[in-house]
């Protein structure tokens, strides 16, 4: 299939491949409308032979460019320090995995060591850490010198038992792992490593989809890889970008049949197809055929979909794809927080119901990459949602448990009497090892390291941009070669104000983003003097400063008001700034040990139960922010109950609203609510700081 891609002839072959796609089921074709589609699609199909590109708005940083400081240091050091930084010592799914000569698996699809590597690279790079770089090295040479010899990366040896997904999550451990070891040995050998597979994977695919979709030599349907067919085409795109070799056909040729074969995103997000009502609520026929699209973690990693293919075959329909797989996923199925419920397949609002930790992350990276790829700037305050509030909340402050999901109300964290969710079990909502599956255990590490090392961009021929708000300074060069330093001192999001330390080798472009949520923003440099209410760029919400050569200081400070969503049943969710804020009461942690051969000590279960009333609700007219005072510092760790120094204060009175079933039910409607005690002052503290909350907060009048 390779060659006529190349030639103009390809106009009436590609229209033939294009109608075998379109007969494939995928898409819902009528008669002459569909002729006109099929028409357009075509010419779309010609541009993509040219075998380019669409270029990203924002191009990402080789890792290692850019490092945290402060708190968010802090959190990448606890990662380290705790269960990221020690499965390779002793969790069999990553120490004793089949890829690295052992046997331990939790599931026919070898993924355990994979999600790992590909949370550890950017870990150790970040961080500098030479205990995780050598086991992120000698694991990756253990891979590699076992590549089998048709180029095969991984344990299977069975031809017609491979399945290409496991395969996904490293080639993002070795992309990154390229960048951060440029020009040595290690990254050379990892590319050679990479071409080889890759021209295997294209004679896979191009053998009747081999190891993708089943046929009569092979029983493998790869429903994972087909519903995150994005993930990989990502990797061969950078590879396109930074060492294509002779392979650039067969890059675009397995990008297109990746695609081809892909579970279409592109369709699921259209009006009529895409389910938008609670799932409970829609007949078990209807949500079984669409659960690849249901999926929580296909749904985070399929965000990027849209974004990732329009590059490659230059249609510019897909950007608005990715945007409303964004916008109807948490308009739909979303959590305060910023990210979707779904305890595995999404069901709808309720506060009751879960997201999986694995989603989070994988949101977490897909809208870093949207903001990269259209420049939109609702993805990066998404990104600063996520990132500031559902990730934190799941793990313990030590960073050594997790949950594997997590509820918008949740005053209790232990075993349940019986599971509210479509299929976690009733441990999945507690902190452990590995709560009701292992895959979390695994994928977690990916969360922070990607969003410090995709917090700053390369914009424009010479800017550099700070794109996702934070903690976190970058040393790197222009497109156009100027050398950029850029150092910052900040307690962001918990402090509004950012100094940057600039060094340049020449003039060059700085930019900072200015979140949606901002009502003033100001910026003054010793060089281009004071600005007030700082003009962003509508789309990107990058805000131009032009510097000048040597050293400048920069002082970036915002504003923003209390804001109020309204949410089901007569509830609210209360905002400041990035920060989601929570009704929390005290916490009594409980602990027992994990019992799991050889882990240390630190393993624990967690049980934590409520030390105060939880059951309130809230005047929203009473609300009143407690910023900062001056000279506020943070303590580490930061992400735990009354370590943040904000808070807003309201006034509540305790309800009637019991735990059914050891867990807390929707709250009681309106009708139903009534004070049961005099009103009284809480405190809600951002949601990330604590694992025991009430986001959706039932609304009273107590004036
Ligand atoms: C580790 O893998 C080996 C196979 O290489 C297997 O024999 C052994 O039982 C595994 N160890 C554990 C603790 O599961
Ligand atoms: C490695 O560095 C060279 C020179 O700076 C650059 O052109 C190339 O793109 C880099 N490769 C990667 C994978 O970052
Ligand atoms: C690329 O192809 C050219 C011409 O066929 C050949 O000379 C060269 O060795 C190839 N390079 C690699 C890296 O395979
Ligand atoms: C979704 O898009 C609509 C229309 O642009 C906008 O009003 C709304 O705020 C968006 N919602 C989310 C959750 O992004
Ligand atoms: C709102 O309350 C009704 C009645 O109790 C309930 O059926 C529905 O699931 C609730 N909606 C949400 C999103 O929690
Ligand atoms: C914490 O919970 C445990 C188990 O329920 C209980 O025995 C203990 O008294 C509680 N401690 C406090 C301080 O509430």
């Amino acid at each position: 299939m390779l060659p006529f891609f190349t030639t103009l002839t390809s106009v009436k072959l590609s229209l033939l491949v294009f109608w075998y796609s379109l007969t494939d089921m995928r898409y819902s074709v009528s008669s002459v409308g569909g002729l006109a589609i099929l028409l357009a699609s075509s010419l779309v199909d010609v541009a993509k032979c040219s075998n380019t590109l669409l270029p990203l708005v924002f191009e990402p940083l080789p890792l290692g460019s850019v490092t945290a400081e402060g708190w968010l240091q802090d959190q990448l050091q606890l990662m380290s320090d705790g269960l990221a930084g020690h499965e390779h010592d002793f969790y069999l799914f990553v120490s004793n995995s089949s890829w690295l000569g052992g046997s331990s698996e939790y599931s026919n699809l070898n993924e355990g060591f994979p999600y790992w590597f590909n949370g550890l690279v950017p870990l150790a790079y970040s961080l500098n850490d030479e205990r995780l770089k050598t086991q992120v090295l000698e694991s990756v040479d253990y891979v590699i010198s076992h590549q089998q010899n048709d180029g095969w990366l991984g344990p299977e040896t069975d031809v017609n038992q491979r399945n290409l997904w496991g395969r996904f999550p490293f080639f993002l451990g070795l992309t990154q792992l390229v960048e951060a070891t440029n020009g040595t040995d290690v990254s050379t050998r990892v590319l050679d490593s990479m071409h080889k597979f890759v021209e295997l994977m294209n004679s896979m695919l191009e053998d009747n989809f081999l190891g993708y979709v089943a046929s009569d030599t092979s029983p493998i349907d790869d429903q994972w890889g087909r519903s995150r067919a994005a993930d990989m085409i990502l990797s061969l795109q950078w590879l396109y970008e930074h060492d294509p070799r002779n392979d650039t056909d067969i890059l675009f040729n397995s990008m297109n049949l990746l695609f081809e074969k892909s579970n279409n995103w592109a369709h699921w997000y259209t009006d009529g197809v895409y389910i938008k009502q609670d799932l409970d609520t829609v007949p078990v026929a209807i949500t079984n055929a669409n659960y690849a699209f249901e999926h929580g973690v296909n749904v985070g990693q399929g965000y990027k979909y849209g974004a990732v293919v329009r590059r490659f075959n230059g249609d510019d329909s897909l950007a608005d794809s990715s945007r409303r797989a964004v916008n109807w996923t948490l308009t739909y199925h979303g959590q305060p927080s910023g990210v979707m419920i779904a305890d595995e397949r999404l069901s709808g609002l309720s506060p009751v119901r879960g997201v999986e930790l694995c989603a989070v992350v994988e949101s977490i990276y897909s809208l870093n990459y949207l903001y990269q790829a259209l420049g939109d700037a609702s993805f990066a305050d998404s990104a600063e949602m996520a990132a500031y509030n559902a990730l934190p909340v799941m793990l313990t402050p030590d960073w050594w448990a997790h949950q594997y999901v997590a509820q918008t109300n949740q005053p209790i964290s232990h075993t349940f009497d019986e599971t509210p969710f479509y299929n976690v079990d009733k441990e999945g909502q507690h902190f452990g090892l590995a709560p009701n599956y292992p895959c979390c255990t695994v994928n977690h590490p990916q969360g922070y390291p990607k969003y410090v090392s995709n917090s700053y961009v390369r914009y424009g021929d010479n800017g550099i941009a700070h794109a996702l708000l934070g903690p976190t300074s970058v040393k790197t060069t222009t497109k156009s070669g100027v050398s950029v330093s850029v150092s910052v001192d900040t307690l962001y999001p918990f402090v509004y104000e950012l100094t940057y330390t600039v060094e340049a080798s020449d003039d060059f472009d700085f930019y900072v983003r200015v979140p949606a949520w901002a009502t003033s923003s100001s910026f003054f440099s010793i060089n281009t003097g004071p600005h007030n209410s700082v003009i962003a760029d509508s789309s990107t919400a990058m805000h131009h400063i032009p510097l000048r050569k040597g050293r400048t200081t920069i002082f970036y400070s915002l504003t923003g008001d209390i804001r109020v969503a309204h949410r089901a049943n007569n509830t609210v969710a209360v905002y400041h700034g990035p920060i989601l804020y929570s009704i929390a009461p005290g916490e009594n942690y409980t602990s027992y040990s994990a019992n799991y051969p050889g882990a240390p000590s630190e393993a624990l279960e967690y049980n934590i139960y409520p030390t105060t009333e939880w059951a309130l609700a809230i005047d929203p007219s009473s609300l009143k922010y407690n910023g900062p005072g001056f000279g506020a510092s943070l303590s580490n760790p930061v992400w735990t109950l009354n370590a943040p120094p904000v808070s807003i204060s309201a006034t509540v009175c305790e309800i009637k609203w019991n735990l059914v079933d050891s867990y807390a039910p929707n709250p009681p409607l309106l009708a139903n609510r009534k004070c049961v005690g005099d009103p009284f002052q809480v405190n809600l503290v951002p949601y990330g700081s604590a694992r025991l909350h009430i986001a959706e907060i039932p609304t009273i009048s107590l004036s």
